[in-house]
């Protein structure tokens, strides 16, 4: 296809802010962690030295403790809320509080094979930075199981999944003044969070600011930490990459290998056998949140394989015209349009048959693909899409739908890249 290609290439470029990219112009005008890592597959595909100055700009913003925040504000925009005022965090580039799945260790990886000469010396210096980062989601995200949990619902991606519906319903959000969301000026309000939601975001952030965002502080004070699936199989697939780069380049990875056998514990504790599905979990109650959902099929992306899981995926596959939606559909609280509450997210899917493929199950990442292509030919690079009829939502001219359609999503070639990883 190549118009699509084209206009893929475009994207990517228009929403290029000068060594970072934005994940959709007016709607989110910063750089956005995993955003970032898909940009950076993106650029991959016909800018290989554009690729690595993404990832070396999201890294730019990391904290002395490890972490690399979710967003970036390189430069003040006020489409956007909450801007970095409502984060109130001391950090060299103005930042938001928490962190996002790290997809960017599996790119690094990915992009480092693509051509290991021209990657190496930027692959060795920021080594530390992924050992760092991994190290402080192992030092303050686990919970006893080795499952890694959030602390809000931003830092899984999944904003306002029925996942965290229980335990967001207990917080009561009184003390939050008035403030005006930006969001709904450019997308319909029926695709996005309710105020509900973004009522307890805010509250949460506001926690975090109070605390001046000290884990220590935090762990006792938030009512909000859940395990999550997302960042489970994320973390725990990412570490496996950082395994392998560590170990090219000839360094000591024992602590990181001790780490892989935690997550791997973790992940498995997220099996809910009434749900008979990966799950997520509070951490303070022990209750399961009992949802089905697009994060639970990364378990073969984590390395980790489930009988069980695979006749979700064919119901899946035959309940809806284009998988795999954000919730169950089968679900009351599924909600075809709203965001993480049934859409199809594009760059879901591709983690998803990355991890089917690799496991040896590459009918069903060849019908995923085929799917996300479906979706994207028929409506265009949008955020997400309704799993009934394919009507484009939420964001417009995205770059991480821009960047999994030149990596994968258009050709069997880029799915057989990403699969040479193993
Ligand atoms: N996805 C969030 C938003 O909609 C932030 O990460 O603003």
């Amino acid at each position: 296809m190549p118009c699509l290609d084209t206009r893929a290439r475009q994207i990517l470029r228009q929403n290029d802010r000068g060594g970072y990219t934005v994940p959709s112009d007016r709607l989110y005008p910063y750089q956005w962690n995993w955003d970032s890592a898909f940009a950076a597959i993106g650029f991959a595909e016909f800018d290989l030295d554009r690729a690595w100055t993404e990832i070396k700009t999201l890294l730019s913003g990391q904290w002395d403790n490890g972490m690399v925040p979710h967003i970036l504000f390189h430069q003040q925009d006020d489409g956007y809320f909450p801007g970095p005022d409502i984060w109130g965090c001391n950090a060299r580039i103005p930042s938001s509080g928490i962190s996002q799945p790290p997809v960017l260790t599996t790119v690094v990886r990915k992009i480092w094979e693509q051509d290991p000469e021209r990657g190496a010396p930027t692959l060795e210096r920021i080594y530390p930075q992924l050992v760092n980062w991994h190290r402080w989601f192992i030092s303050w995200r686990l919970d006893d199981a080795g499952a890694v949990c959030i602390t809000h619902p931003w830092e899984a991606g999944r904003d306002n999944a029925p996942d965290w519906d229980d335990a967001l319903g207990e917080i009561s959000t009184d003390s939050v003044n008035g403030y005006e969301r930006r969001d709904t000026n450019v997308v319909d309000a029926g695709m996005r969070p309710t105020k509900f939601d973004y009522d307890r975001y805010i509250w949460l952030v506001e926690l975090g600011r109070r605390h001046g965002w000290d884990q220590t502080a935090l762990i006792d004070a938030s009512p909000f930490r859940m395990a999550d699936p997302t960042m489970t199989f994320i973390l725990l697939r990412a570490n496996c990459d950082l395994v392998a780069i560590g170990r090219a380049l000839g360094h000591d990875i024992a602590e990181i290998e001790e780490w892989a056998s935690c997550l791997e514990a973790g992940a498995n504790s997220l099996w809910n056998p009434d749900l008979e599905a990966f799950d997520s979990r509070n951490v303070h109650s022990g209750a399961w949140s009992g949802c089905l959902s697009n994060a639970s099929f990364l378990c073969w992306y984590g390395g980790i394989d489930r009988p069980r899981m695979h006749e979700h995926f064919d119901r899946l596959t035959k309940r809806v015209a284009y998988i795999i939606p954000s919730h169950d559909p089968d679900s009351s609280r599924f909600d075809r349009q709203r965001y993480w509450r049934g859409p199809v997210w594009p760059m879901m899917n591709t983690l998803i048959a990355i991890g089917l493929e690799e496991s040896g199950y590459t009918a069903s990442a060849e019908i995923l693909r085929r799917s996300t292509a479906r979706l994207i030919e028929r409506s265009g690079f949008s955020e997400y899409y309704d799993p009934e009829d394919g009507t484009p939502a939420g964001g417009v001219n995205f770059t991480w739908t821009a960047a999994i359609w030149l990596s994968w999503a258009s050709s069997r070639t880029g799915r057989e890249q990403w699969a040479r990883l193993n």
